[in-house]
């Protein structure tokens, strides 16, 4: 069992990229950052970058998000600690994701996670020794209606058995590409995967199935029952159905001290919209 892929014990991290490769990055950087009205607001996307470079958030990488982005080293790292999908050692090729949330484990995720984690050799977070898999479990990713799932590189494997999981990681580990049940037709290494979630496209988006029956069940029952969603207010949330909340009342958010003027009337809400508008047009 290798933890580390492709970095062995006592090996020192590189601490800066070579002049072509900081070039690139730099740019690419530069068109995130472009994306938001303030730097430090592209930290997230920068940090899948460094991972599409690094296959992790490497040191290195960290110094680079911290240089670009005007922050120090301790903010980007409190950042990357804190997301799961940020990884703190060189990853596998793959991440396999088992669900273990309730839904997934009683249909099935907790006999899959033995069955993977059996057969790999690896525990939670860990990877294979030829860097091909690493194992994870996965907290709910919103496809209850398909439990239980796996997950490869954040692509859906829906309705999985012991087999079946046992299947998939049996084609990587051979080298060999597997289509997952909705998304891209094929699923990309992590290092691709993460240049994706980092905002640059890779001509994938419109490949596979997307919404399928299960999870179109609610909006094919609403049309076929005529339901449709309570009109919204000024503030572009549901009325509630007593009318406005009182001002210091159960679920209102003027328990707190008022510091503007839409905390206090949704008139004065209304007005800080319309100027924020005139602002934009
Ligand atoms: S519990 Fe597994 S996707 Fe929701």
């Amino acid at each position: 069992m290798s933890v580390e892929a492709g970095r062995t014990p006592g090996q020192t991290h590189r601490t800066s990229y070579d002049a072509e490769t900081h070039a690139r990055l730099t740019a690419d950087s530069d068109a995130i950052v472009a994306r938001y009205p303030q730097a430090r607001s592209a930290l997230l996307p920068m940090l899948h970058l460094v991972q599409s470079e690094d296959g992790y958030v490497s040191p290195r990488g960290i110094a680079f998000c911290a240089s670009h982005l005007g922050l120090t080293t301790a903010e980007v790292s409190a950042v990357a600690t804190f997301y799961t999908q940020y990884k703190r050692h060189p990853n596998g090729d793959y991440t396999v994701g088992v669900c273990i949330n309730t839904l997934c484990a009683v249909m099935g995720g907790d006999a899959i996670w033995e069955e993977l984690s059996d057969c790999l050799g690896v525990g939670h977070d860990e990877t294979t020794d030829d860097g091909r898999i690493t194992l994870e479990r996965i907290e709910c990713n919103a496809a209850c209606d398909y439990a239980p799932v796996v997950m490869v590189n954040w692509e859906f494997f829906d309705n999985q058995t012991p087999d079946s999981a046992r299947e998939i990681v049996d084609t990587i580990s051979a080298g060999n590409p597997v289509v997952p049940t909705r998304g891209a037709d094929t699923v990309v290494s992590f290092k691709e995967m993460s240049r994706v979630l980092a905002g640059f496209g890779d001509g994938r988006a419109n490949e596979g199935v997307g919404g399928g029956v299960p999870t179109l069940r609610g909006i094919e029952l609403a049309r076929a029952e005529g339901w449709k969603a309570p009109p919204l207010q000024a503030s572009g949330t549901a009325a509630p159905a007593g009318g406005e909340p009182k001002v210091g009342g159960e679920q209102s958010s003027a328990q707190r001290p008022a510091t503007t003027s839409g905390d206090v009337s949704p008139a004065g809400e209304q007005k800080k919209q319309t100027s924020g508008e005139a602002k934009e047009s």
